[in-house]
């Protein structure tokens, strides 16, 4: 899958899918459930490396996980999901050849197909531009842009119908530098669906409703893994209880007489 295949997915109304991997093991998770898209999400810092925001994230962190996202797919390359990988805070900020430098080296060394970056400041618009005329596809990301969180802090985006004006221009603006797609995060559903049906590109919604060409999830928050839970990303399974639960059990069986460590069935009378 190539970056360039969703305007055709978007045209043919078929709903594009976005999950986030961190390592090669939640990556053949992820595309084994079938995701068309693998994100190598800077969420990474917070699910994997356990910062309390995405920003501390390196462009070298980045490369060594996506790169064990790309070890991670094991069907032929033909049928491998298409992997996006995060360009971390003020790896794109500092001009452009730094950010053409930056892009360069997660393609050049990992499989990735495509680089997200978020916001559409005129600095970034330029960004998005010289990337994409070196070759290199671009996901925007609008909304709540969690590398602007001392800003913006975690809110809804777009409450007003000033900063929704704001919105669609900057999207249309993503549009017009080049990028194919866009994540459009915690904004009213409404404005999401205009988005949708004003762009050629597809849009992807998280906590954005229904109304988007495609949805992406934080693969960890989706699993119940996080020990917190965005309000927009309900959890789908109770993972992290589950796991604890299962370990658990697993622990106190190994304490009884003459256990067997490799059973997957508790002993008979074991309450787990
Ligand atoms: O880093 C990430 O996981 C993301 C998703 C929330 C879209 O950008």
């Amino acid at each position: 899958m190539r970056a360039s295949d969703l305007i055709r997915f978007k045209q043919s109304g078929r709903t594009i899918t976005m999950l986030t991997a961190w390592d090669a093991l939640s990556a053949s998770v992820v595309e084994e459930a079938g995701a068309d898209i693998v994100l190598v999400g800077d969420s990474l810092a917070m699910v994997s490396l356990g910062h309390a925001t995405t920003l501390p994230v390196t462009l070298e962190q980045m490369l060594l996980h996506t790169q064990a996202v790309c070890r991670g797919l094991s069907k032929p390359p033909s049928e491998q999901p298409l992997v996006i990988t995060d360009l971390p805070f003020l790896s794109y900020q500092c001009g452009l050849d730094r950010a053409v430098a930056a892009a360069g080296h997660l393609l050049k060394h990992s499989c990735a197909g495509g680089v997200k970056l978020e916001g559409a400041e005129p600095e970034v618009v330029q960004v998005i531009e010289r990337l994409v005329r070196m070759g290199i596809p671009v996901m925007g990301h609008l909304g709540l842009t969690p590398q602007s969180v001392h800003q913006l802090g975690y809110r809804r985006q777009a409450k007003d119908p000033v900063s929704q004006e704001r919105l669609r221009l900057q999207a249309s603006e993503l549009e017009k530098a080049g990028c194919f797609a866009m994540v459009l995060e915690h904004v009213p559903e409404a404005l999401a669906g205009h988005l949708r049906r004003d762009l050629a590109i597809p849009v992807i919604g998280i906590g954005a409703g229904q109304n988007c060409d495609g949805q992406v999830s934080v693969t960890a928050d989706l699993l119940g893994l996080t020990p917190r839970q965005p309000p927009f990303s309900p959890a789908r399974l109770e993972g992290r209880t589950l796991g604890i639960e299962a370990l658990r059990c697993w622990l106190e069986e190994q304490r009884q007489p003459g256990a067997d460590p490799t059973t997957a069935q508790p002993p008979p009378g074991s309450d787990c």
